[in-house]
């Protein structure tokens, strides 16, 4: 058997570019995989990011690996096989794959007349990295998978992974995922959609139907990303009227969108402060997760904080659901202005991102300056 039967073909490289292109994932870009609790000594744990089977699992030396769940001999799953803290082996013929490069190092079955070169065999792997609690791995573009592991593409300038930003050496952390059965973008301008508010989110201790209000925030462009720039934030929201209270000093919040997926928001007020990382990843076309992650050093007990941010998160996700029981019939939808400019930014910061890979130029951002936008509220 030869290596390069091991390689794609180009046509079928070429239509699988198109078929993935046509689900509207971002590559090159880093996405949570899965918590970092859930993969527990050798253990072996499956996953799916943008339709990638992915299997993930941490060496003996304390490096989390992802693999593409896929064996590159007969295709079963590698998530199928044993781990023995460096090497994982397939189940189907026992070909074993350094977990932390998927390169193959041994082939039980070669005898020693074989000149097949067991270490140019890769099995499809991903740069991984593990840190707030989650697992985050960087899903480059097709037909690259086989290759991802060679020295040159190790070389390629990559950015770090999203990180949680926190501004004191104490503070308190939590997490929340919910799962979506939408596409990523109706995950995301959902999440980016201030005019959902007060329907949605009424509570008792948040805010109700009547406070609606006209309201108008500066949006100024960032890389790759909007920012809705440092403001006082609503004042009939109960949560700031304390904090204010608290610290004597103004509440300022800044809410950054960058791409593919990421919303970071930051609350200071005098040295209390509190900051969170929304993330919305594709698993399939069809189903997304919302990941959320909140630090503070904000006098809140994590458990009234989780229950208040269940809450929300439980509304969004139930609205979405409803959403997508209506999107199965492929509706005309409509963006407005100016509630939806933010949604509108970001469609065009995708489609202007996929252009400026495809013809190498760089990327132009959909925004000529900083702009207010009003909405009610
Ligand atoms: S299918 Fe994995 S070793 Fe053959
Ligand atoms: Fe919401």
């Amino acid at each position: 058997m030869a290596i390069e039967e091991n390689l794609v073909d180009e046509p079928q490289a070429a239509q699988k570019l198109e078929r993935e292109a046509d689900a509207g994932f971002l590559w090159d870009f880093w996405y949570p995989a899965a918590r970092s609790a859930e993969i527990r000594g050798r253990g072996l744990l499956k996953a799916m990011l943008l339709e990638v089977p992915l299997v993930l699992g941490r060496t003996d030396a304390g490096a989390a690996f992802a693999m593409r769940d896929s064996c590159p001999h007969r295709g079963i799953p590698l998530s199928y096989g044993r781990f023995d803290g460096k090497n994982l082996e397939c189940s189907y013929h026992g070909w074993r794959f350094d977990g932390c490069s998927g390169q193959c190092v041994e082939i039980p079955s070669l005898t020693s007349q074989d000149k097949l070169k067991v270490e140019r065999i890769f099995a499809g792997h991903y740069p991984c990295e593990e840190h707030d609690g989650y697992v985050w791995v960087y899903l480059t573009a097709a037909g690259r998978k086989a290759a991802d592991s060679s020295p040159q593409s190790r070389l390629e300038r990559r950015p770090d992974a999203p990180k949680l930003p926190t501004f004191s050496k104490q503070y308190k952390s939590t997490h929340l995922a919910c799962d979506l059965p939408s596409h990523v973008d109706q995950g995301i301008i959902g999440l980016m959609d201030p005019a959902h508010g007060p329907f949605v989110h009424q509570s008792w201790f948040w805010r109700s139907k009547s406070s609606i209000h006209e309201k108008a925030k500066q949006f100024e462009p960032i890389p790759s990303g909007f920012r809705m720039g440092t403001h006082s934030p609503s004042t009939n929201s109960a949560p700031y009227q304390v904090l204010k209270k608290m610290t004597g000093a103004p509440v300022t919040t800044t809410i950054d969108f960058v791409l593919p997926n990421m919303r970071t928001e930051e609350i200071h007020s005098g040295k209390l402060w509190f900051s969170s990382l929304t993330t919305v990843t594709p698993v399939r076309r069809d189903l997304s997760r919302i990941d959320f992650l909140a630090a503070w050093n904000v006098p809140l007990p994590v458990t009234i904080f989780r229950a208040f941010a269940k809450t929300f998160l439980r509304q969004d996700q139930q609205t979405m659901i409803q959403q997508a029981e209506g999107l199965q019939h492929n509706p005309r939808l409509m963006l407005i202005d100016d509630a939806d400019r933010p949604a509108k930014w970001y469609f065009a910061l995708k489609a202007n991102l996929i252009e400026a890979r495809r013809t190498g130029a760089e990327m132009v951002h959909p925004m000529d300056g900083p702009v207010t936008l009003r909405w009610r509220s």
